[in-house]
C-alpha cells in the first residue's frame, strides 16, 4: 500500500491500546495526526459484548494496527490471513496490518511484524482470549521479497538484542520464539527505526545504526506511550 502525499503529515505511533479506544480517540484529538499506527495489542475482540470501533468514525484519519498477543485471532482470521503483503481494511479508516505487510508513506516504507508470547496464557481461555497463533513464526520470511527499501519496522515485541527485560525489569529473557524471528527480520530488512509495544514501558536503545523505541500502553496523561513524527 502506498500513500504518496505527505504535505504536513504528522504520523502518530502508539503502544498498546488494549481496547481503550476512547483514550486513543482523545490522544488523536490532542495531537491531530494525519494517520496513526498502533504497535500491537489493539484489543480487537469483536465477540466481546460492547466491543465497537464506531466511536472512531468521526476522526476521519486512517488507523493502522498490527496484532499483539491480545487480539481475537479467531475473529481476525475470519476477515484476513494474519500473514500477508499489505494492510487490510476491516472498517472504514481502520486497517489491520498482517505480519510481513508493508506501507509506503512518502520516503518511509514501514514493515509490520506483529505477534508475541503471553506470559499469562495459563489464566486465559483458549480460543476466547488466548490463541496458539499469537507468536510470530518464520512464515513471515516468505514475504521478504517485498521488503526492499524498508526504513521502519513496527512490531509488538522486540528482537532478542533489545535487552528490555534485563534492563527495565531485572528479569531473565522470557521464552518467546517471536523474538528470534524478529532478529531475522532485522537482518533482512535493515531498518533505521523500529517501534514496539508489549512491555508497557518506554525504552530506547540503538543497535547497529537502528533506533528502537519501546512505547508504553496508551494513557491520557502519559505521553511516553506514543511518538509523533512529522513526515513533511
Ligand atoms: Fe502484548
Amino acid at each position: 500500500m502506498t500513500i504518496r502525499s505527505v504535505m504536513s503529515m504528522k504520523m502518530m505511533i502508539t503502544g498498546d491500546v488494549h481496547g481503550r479506544f476512547e483514550v486513543l480517540r482523545d490522544l488523536i484529538k490532542k495531537e491531530k495526526p494525519r494517520m496513526v499506527i498502533v504497535a500491537g495489542d489493539f484489543g480487537f475482540f469483536p465477540r466481546v459484548k460492547g466491543f465497537s470501533l464506531d466511536r472512531m468514525n468521526d476522526l476521519d484519519i486512517p488507523i493502522y494496527w498490527c496484532d499483539g498477543n491480545h487480539e481475537d485471532f479467531l475473529s481476525l482470521k475470519e476477515i484476513t490471513p494474519i500473514y500477508g503483503s499489505k494492510p487490510v481494511s476491516i472498517k472504514e479508516n481502520i486497517y489491520y496490518c498482517p505480519r510481513g505487510s508493508t506501507l509506503s508513506i512518502g520516503s518511509q516504507k514501514i514493515l509490520f511484524a506483529g505477534g508475541a508470547f503471553s506470559i499469562d496464557k495459563d489464566i486465559r481461555t483458549p480460543m476466547w482470549d488466548w490463541f496458539s497463533c499469537e507468536t510470530l513464526d518464520e512464515s513471515i520470511l516468505s514475504l521478504k521479497s517485498n521488503w526492499e527499501g524498508i526504513t521502519t519496522v513496527v512490531s509488538h515485541t522486540c528482537p532478542t538484542f533489545c535487552k528490555i527485560e534485563e534492563q527495565i525489569f531485572n528479569l531473565c529473557p522470557l521464552p518467546d520464539p517471536t523474538r528470534g524471528v524478529l532478529d531475522q527480520v532485522f537482518d533482512i530488512a535493515k531498518p533505521r527505526e523500529w517501534f514496539f509495544g508489549h512491555w508497557h514501558e518506554s525504552y530506547t536503545v540503538e543497535y547497529e545504526a537502528c533506533v528502537f523505541h519501546g512505547l508504553s500502553m496508551i494513557h491520557h496523561y502519559y505521553d511516553m506511550s506514543y511518538i509523533v513524527k512529522d513526515l513533511s
